[in-house]
């Protein structure tokens, strides 16, 4: 068999029913709101992997300085033979818990792109020969069902992109995570932490204009998949701190009054001269909130590591 699969859990045609069922939601809705998880075809999964090198978006660094100096922490205290990666993307920084777990048989990664998945997959065969590679085109926010691998598992959840959940479905999320764990089993997570707000706003509205050119890609999908006509160049990215939430909120402001047709949803939108629609939020953590959250789940968080300058946090936890 190839040490390469790749398992499609929802079917193409419920993705498109998916896709069609949240914008008419959320662009019906007021204020006017997209899932982030429409960001990611695979021009926002090439976009992401840029902000990932700019400036000023420290988390990926942040985190990577963690898993360098933790990874074998992490792996002595996980001994995992298959490790679950959620919203894998280019599983760049995933290399370093996979070298440092010397036991392990088989890597899923878990991912809506598929073509990040592939890329990431095809990668890590021929530089990992031995390693079982089974990637898994899913929605993490949906009952998963992972295949069937020898244990302990360990479940990596990085990047922050739990910060991109609302309260509610973090919830929600978190529970399902927990349902995932056998005894023995651990979740790693990434958790970018509340810090200065410039910093929080640079990372978030870079000056190179990468970040803009990410969250406006959501409009140039909705436009392919369902024949809508959003001009992209009508809407300014606009990234602000929410003191009280705790989070960067992402929007998206239309610059004049329009009307946009969506002709696979018969619909018509129209936005005022500066509506905006919410097109994401990325949550900040504080290690008490992340505790609580994680126990309210059933689980209990035995690690927590930061980088130096106490940016990002990776948290292990087990099951209760
Ligand atoms: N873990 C990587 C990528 C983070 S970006 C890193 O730390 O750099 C978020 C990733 O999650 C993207 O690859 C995106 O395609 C994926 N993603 C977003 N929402 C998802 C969902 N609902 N289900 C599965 N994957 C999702
Ligand atoms: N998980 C990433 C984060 O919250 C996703 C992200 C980074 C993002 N930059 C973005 C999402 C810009 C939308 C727009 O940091």
């Amino acid at each position: 068999m190839s040490p390469f699969r790749i398992t499609r859990t929802l079917p193409e045609d419920a993705t498109d029913a998916a896709l069609r069922a949240d914008v008419r939601h959320g662009l019906t809705g007021t204020p006017k709101t997209l899932p982030p998880k429409w960001f990611y075809d695979a021009h926002g999964s090439e976009l992401f992997e840029r902000i990932t090198e700019l400036p000023e978006y420290y988390p990926t660094r942040a985190e990577r300085e963690i898993l360098v100096d933790r990874a074998g922490e992490i792996a002595a205290a996980a001994r995992a033979r298959t490790l679950v990666e959620l919203g894998s993307g280019s599983s760049e920084k995933t290399r370093y818990l996979i070298d440092a777990l010397t036991g392990l048989d088989t890597y899923v990664p878990v991912d809506v792109s598929e073509s990040a998945l592939t890329q990431a997959g095809q990668a890590l065969i021929a530089e990992r020969p031995g390693l079982d590679v089974h990637a898994l085109i899913a929605d993490f926010t949906a009952v998963l069902a992972l295949p069937d691998t020898p244990g302990p598992r360990l479940v990596a959840f990085l990047g922050g992109t739990i910060g991109n959940l609302l309260p509610d479905e973090r919830r929600e999320f978190l529970a399902s995570v927990r349902a995932l764990l056998a005894p023995g089993d651990a979740l790693l997570l990434g958790t970018d932490l509340v810090k200065d707000e410039r910093v929080l706003v640079r990372a978030y509205d870079d000056a190179a204009g990468v970040t803009a050119a990410f969250d406006k890609n959501v409009l140039t999908v909705v436009n392919r998949e369902l024949g809508a006509d959003f001009d992209p160049d009508a809407f300014e990215h606009v990234a602000l701190w929410d003191a009280g939430n705790e989070w960067i909120e992402m929007r998206l402001r239309s610059l004049t009054a329009q009307t946009v047709k969506i002709p696979a949803l018969d619909l018509a939108v129209d936005f005022e001269d500066g509506e905006e629609l919410r097109t994401e939020v990325s949550a900040k953590f504080r290690e008490e909130g992340v505790r609580t959250e994680l126990a309210a789940a059933g689980m209990e968080l035995s690690h927590w590591w930061t980088d130096g300058a106490g940016r990002f946090a990776l948290s292990l936890s087990t099951a209760r």
